[in-house]
């Protein structure tokens, strides 16, 4: 009993805390409407002027039920309660749950109710007649469960215990089916090859969705309803993730970007540790996005196999930056989507968080497998996420970089990776003068702003030095040469991708197409066409690696180093963008002076700073701070181009530096950015 009075007192609570905004009764339910069946059974359909996916041919649940005759579907809502009498008060406190905090359900699910009652429950007139005008046709009764109403009533056999929220009812004969719904929303900035969505086979394969929707040419990509994950507990339960389409998803094409590697690869039938890792989480993985050719580091006007994506922030025609383009300009496009997986290999992650104005990073060398991931450089790839939210950022990284999937030192050449989760905080800002101040006058007073933050909340001393000149005094004539240190990167991307990805297509589809090499983006066809295998195979691949090794160790001593208070002592910052300049998609528009390419090297430097990590195995964060003006020769009228700054740390200092960037948070210095045209 005194349980029983509990639960009534939160349900009173909840109606009390919400009735303010307590779901207004519509006009007009939308009518369930049959689109189309697609190619693995699975149904499309309208309410209104939404589409939605439901997983027909692997319904969640199967409940008997005292069901005879015709089959019937019909969008329903399932809600589960702990009250003995179900009044119009208590749906109406669920219905406006469901309301807030999800962007699947609507009203138009109310065609039929599935309620069930965890006690002896009766559904009074009044909840009747609140149904009754939304015109609800059918309402599913659990075991425990009694209702007076005059609308058609079926009796639950058994109540199995499934999530509530919005279903596609099927009725078989004595039986009735419960699809999972999927919002359908449209890629209006093209940043997805397709969408995909969870099978529910049992054997967890991801179908491609592969709709599109006519009108605007836009891919249709499925997102399930929220409510489904409430009370699941995973740290990413029902959070909607893109994938770069480097990597495999089991069921999925894995194309790289490349029609002709899809053409001679098969369907992945296992899923790379690495998302196996987020779908364990509770993630959801909504599509695989589009990314410059087999990652490289193409141009936007290069692309020729894929359309390039748009980025939502300016004027709509600035650049997504190269590799994981699609990721970065779809985060900071979406609100219907939390998180995008991309890879950084020498700036893909942190240039497309750049011009997005987007959080996103790479990490310390050897965070995560990348086992079934397409490669560039085994030993200088590693894998990001994108995320408009500094919170859910870290929320996501903490869990999905594990120790059981950092990489071996067999597969980075160093040595083996420690992630400390401490607040042992740098004490140091280096504040290289080779590479800063940022290029837009206007934009350095914003970093200026946050430099002074972070002195005053971490007590933290600036410190102005030319990385150039201090790295080239080091005594170590391997070490110190730049020079030397990028030809070691660039065997390592080199070799890796020829080997692994260019041979083995070049081969196959000479021997499929009668001796014709593979239509490929420029990015790479020179390289490929005319490979040299003496200067870039294996043993000049294990040499490089230990090269490296080398760099990594006279950094780590002499730079970025650890000491008894703190992981890494410094934190340098500079900026992998355009310094507060627009860069655009069309080439021309770049050649002015109030525009900038990207990955321009400074002068006086002999890497671009994109470089830096790459190189010396560091962890490299792209962090917004805001934005600036310019004068859009596109949409002739003024617009915001996004400032963001890069904290670098020693390898191994990831989570110090996310504990560091979660206090800026709370200080309010950092901030969640928006979507569309501008971030803040
Ligand atoms: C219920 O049906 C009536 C009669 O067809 C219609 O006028 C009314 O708009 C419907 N209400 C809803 C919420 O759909
Ligand atoms: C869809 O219909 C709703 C009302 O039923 C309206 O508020 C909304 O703007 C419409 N959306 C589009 C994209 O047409
Ligand atoms: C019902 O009560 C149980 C136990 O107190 C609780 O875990 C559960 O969330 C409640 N369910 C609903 C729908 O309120
Ligand atoms: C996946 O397919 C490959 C061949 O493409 C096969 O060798 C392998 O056994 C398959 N793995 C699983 C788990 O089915
Ligand atoms: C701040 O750092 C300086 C050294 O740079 C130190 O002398 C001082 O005690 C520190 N202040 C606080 C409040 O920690
Ligand atoms: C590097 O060495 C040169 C020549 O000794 C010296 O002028 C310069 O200041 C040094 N740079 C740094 C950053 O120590
Ligand atoms: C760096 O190494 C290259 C060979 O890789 C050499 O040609 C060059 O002179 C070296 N530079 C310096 C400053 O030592
Ligand atoms: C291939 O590389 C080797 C070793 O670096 C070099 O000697 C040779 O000239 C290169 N061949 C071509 C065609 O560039
Ligand atoms: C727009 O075009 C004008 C005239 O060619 C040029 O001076 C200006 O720099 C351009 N603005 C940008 C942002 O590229
Ligand atoms: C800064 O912008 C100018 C063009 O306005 C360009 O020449 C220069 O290379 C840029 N510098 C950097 C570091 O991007
Ligand atoms: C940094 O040092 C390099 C190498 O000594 C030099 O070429 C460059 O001009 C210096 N840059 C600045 C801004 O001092």
């Amino acid at each position: 009993m005194a349980g029983q009075l509990l639960v009534s007192g939160f349900l009173t609570a909840l109606v009390a805390s919400i009735s303010v905004s307590a779901a207004p009764i519509i006009a007009k339910r939308n009518p369930y409407s049959f689109v189309l069946e697609n190619p693995f059974g699975d149904k499309i359909f309208e309410l209104g002027n939404v589409s939605y996916l439901a997983n027909t041919k692997h319904p969640k649940v199967v409940v008997g039920c005292e069901i005879k005759g015709t089959t019937t579907t019909l969008p329903i809502t399932v809600v589960k309660t702990n009250v003995s009498a179900i009044t119009k008060e208590v749906l109406e406190a669920v219905i406006a749950s469901y309301l807030k905090v999800d962007d699947v359900f609507t009203f138009d699910f109310l065609d039929g109710l599935y309620i069930s009652s965890t006690v002896p429950a009766s559904m009074d007139a009044s909840a009747a007649n609140y149904l009754s005008s939304f015109n609800t046709s059918f309402i599913f009764l659990g075991e425990s469960v009694s209702a007076d109403v005059s609308f058609s009533k079926i009796s639950i056999k058994s109540s199995p215990d499934f999530p509530a929220g919005p279903y596609l009812a099927t009725f078989g004969s004595g039986s009735v089916s419960l699809a999972t719904i999927y919002r359908l929303y449209p890629d209006t900035y093209r940043t997805f090859l397709f969408g995909a969505y969870d099978s529910n086979d049992g054997a967890d394969n991801h179908h491609p969705l592969g709709t599109f929707l006519p009108k605007m040419w836009d891919n249709m990509i499925p997102v399930p309803s929220r409510i489904y994950y409430w009370g699941d507990d995973r740290p990413l339960a029902g959070e909607r993730v893109a994938i770069k389409d480097l990597y495999d998803v089991k069921g999925l094409q894995t194309s790289a970007g490349s029609q002709a590697w899809a053409y001679i690869t098969p369907t992945a039938n296992v899923s790379a540790p690495s998302i196996q890792q987020i779908l364990d989480l509770g993630g959801v993985v909504v599509g695989k996005q589009k990314l410059a050719q087999f990652a490289s580091g193409a141009n936007p006007w290069e692309w020729q196999d894929e359309h390039y994506p748009f980025n939502p922030r300016g004027d709509g025609w600035l650049t997504c930056s190269a590799s994981s383009s699609g990721g970065g300009c779809s985060i900071a496009a979406y609100d219907w989507l939390e998180y995008a997986i991309g890879s950084d290999t020498g700036s893909s992650m942190r240039r497309p968080a750049a011009v997005s104005g987007t959080y996103g990073q790479r990490p310390s060398q050897g965070m995560i497998s990348l086992d079934r991931v397409i490669p560039l450089g085994a030993a200088t790839d590693t894998a990001g996420v994108f995320s408009r939210d500094p919170y859910k950022w870290i929320k996501f990284v903490k869990a999905w970089y594990t120790p059981s999937l950092y990489q071996p030192p067999s597969i980075t050449g160093l040595s083996p990776l420690e992630v400390p989760d401490t607040d042992a905080f740098p004490k140091t800002i280096l504040y290289p003068v080779d590479y800063l101040p940022l290029n837009n006058s206007a934009a350095e007073p914003i970093l200026q702003e946050f430099i002074a933050s972070l002195t005053r909340i971490f007590n933290m001393t600036v410190k102005e030095f030319n990385f150039t000149s201090t790295v080239g005094n080091w005594t170590d004539p391997v070490a110190r040469n730049l020079t030397t240190l990028s030809a070691a990167t660039n065997v390592i991307n080199s070799w890796t991708a020829w080997n692994v990805v260019g041979k083995p297509l070049i081969t196959a589809w000479n021997a499929l197409f009668d001796g014709r090499f593979p239509p490929i983006d420029p990015a790479r066809r020179p390289g490929w066409i005319s490979f040299n295998e003496s200067r870039y195979n294996q043993i000049t691949y294990d040499t490089a690696l230990v090269t490296k090794k080398r760099g990594v160790d006279w950094y780590e001593e002499n730079l970025q180093y650890s000491t008894p208070e703190s992981c890494s002592e410094s934190v340098m910052l500079y900026d992998i963008g355009t310094g507060g300049l627009p860069s655009f998609r069309e080439q021309a528009l770049n050649d002015s002076p109030d525009a900038s390419y990207l990955a321009v090297l400074p002068t006086g430097a002999k890497i671009t700073g994109a470089n830096i990590c790459p190189i010396f195995g560091c962890a490299d964060f792209t962090i917004p701070i805001g934005q600036v003006k310019y004068f859009s020769n596109v949409t002739f009228h003024e617009e915001m181009v996004p400032v963001t700054i890069n904290m670098v740390v020693k390898r191994g200092c990831d989570f110090v530096l996310y504990n560091m960037i979660e206090k800026l948070a709370d200080e309010g210095v950092l901030k969640t950015v928006k979507t569309g045209r501008t971030a803040f």
